[in-house]
């Protein structure tokens, strides 16, 4: 790899500077209206209270920290994922020696996995496909990959899904990997099984590999989100082959600081993966790992959350008195003319923190962004602020 003028590797200077710190240096010389308590509607960080099961199951576990801990993650983590994933999404079997990993929070794995999957050396320039907007993670793994990103926008008139139908053949047969965000962040949209069963047929058809990021996969509004192993086994691939899925418990159990997450599908993916993880490593606390079991072993603080999330997005649209909560998380893809613009004012004037929506998103090879017209709101304060939050937000001026 060639050094650009910055003297950086020349991958890694095609990434631009990362959404919280581009909101930074757009609200630098701004201040919040000091008359108003100020609300932070920009990190999609649950603030829940910390379930029960925590704090004993640290204590019970301390010795831990005196150890190594397998990257791969322990047989009772391993062994408690894969009996949640049976029992969510009805799957006879997942076998937790070779179809599943822990992961250090899942953005570390959605990053490393393009590493696995994708031929930096191949004859054509594979090709990584994601949603526009996106988690950018996904973004900043296929570049440093050596791949070239394939952006699908998902906007009002694709009803934000990723429109695969509009995906030429050529782009398909020379795809490595395509990752998919259900429910989505920042969009809301959750796939269902049909636009799954499509992608899956696509991937045998052209050989690509599919990584779903399901993190919100407990978030929604209405309909509980079907799985990519579901779908997988559904229509006869009982070996999940060409998927895996990335869960994790910052969302589900509002434990954004216990770095824990899952990896689970295809043996042979996972075994790929496995090989590059026993190089960098990312192997969480044993302590950790002990906790981790716990919470993928308890619905009831699950449920307890949901039911929060859903008065948070209930409280806002009610305030509001204008449009539907999102199918799934906990963001507002909120219209708005010109986000950035939003962003500013709805910080100047209402003492209120979000996110442009082009920040989560890239320029389309067309120049436009599909996040330009759009700010996202998160809403992880419960339903008082929620409410508070949809008044400020209205009362905006640009
Ligand atoms: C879509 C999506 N995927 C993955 C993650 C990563 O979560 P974690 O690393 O905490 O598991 C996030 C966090 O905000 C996210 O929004």
């Amino acid at each position: 790899m060639s050094p650009d003028v910055h003297g950086e590797p020349s991958r890694l200077s095609r990434l631009g500077a990362y959404p919280f710190e581009r909101l930074k240096a757009l609200l630098a010389d701004s201040r919040p209206n000091p008359e108003l308590v100020h609300i932070d509607a920009g990190a999609g960080e649950p603030r829940l209270p910390l379930p029960d099961f925590v704090g004993p199951a640290l204590s019970e576990s301390l010795a831990g920290f005196s150890k190594y801990p397998a990257t791969r993650g322990n047989a009772e983590l391993r062994g408690a994922i894969a009996a949640w994933l049976e029992q969510r999404y009805g799957l006879d079997h997942v076998d937790a020696d070779t179809q599943v990993l822990s992961a250090n929070g899942t953005r570390e794995a959605l990053f490393a996995i393009a590493h696995a999957l994708v031929d930096p050396d191949a004859e054509r320039k594979p090709r990584v496909l994601m949603p526009n907007p996106m988690y950018q993670i996904y973004l900043g793994a296929a570049v440093t990959a050596g791949a070239e990103p394939y952006l699908m926008p998902c906007t009002p008139a694709t009803g934000f899904a990723p429109d695969i139908d509009a995906v030429p053949d050529d782009v398909w047969d020379n795809t490595a990997l395509v990752y998919v965000c259900s429910p989505s962040n920042p969009t809301g949209w959750i796939a269902d099984a049909d636009w799954y069963a499509r992608l899956l047929t696509l991937a045998d058809r052209h050989d690509f590999h599919i990584v779903a990021d399901e993190c919100y996969s407990e978030i929604y509004w209405r309909e509980r989100p079907v799985g990519l192993l579901e779908v997988a086994r559904q229509t006869g691939r009982s070996d999940y082959a060409r998927c895996l899925v990335m869960n994790s418990l910052s969302k589900r159990s509002a434990l954004p600081g216990l770095r824990s997450g899952l990896i689970a599908g295809d043996a042979s993916l996972i075994a790929r993966f496995a090989r590059l993880r026993s190089y960098t490593g990312p192997a969480t606390p044993l302590p950790l790992q002990h906790v981790a079991a716990r919470a993928w072993s308890d619905e009831a603080h699950v449920a307890a959350n949901l039911a929060v999330y859903r008065a948070s997005l209930k409280a806002f649209y009610d305030a509001r008195g204008e449009g539907e909560p999102p199918a799934g998380s906990f963001f507002v893809w909120l219209p708005v003319d010109d986000g950035e613009a939003f962003a500013k004012a709805a910080y100047e004037q209402q003492a209120v923190t979000l996110l442009p929506g082009a920040y989560l998103s890239a320029d389309a090879t067309d120049g436009g962004n599909p996040g330009n017209g759009f700010v996202r709101v998160a809403l992880v304060d419960g339903p008082e602020v929620a409410a508070e939050l949809a008044q400020r937000l209205g009362a905006v001026r640009v």
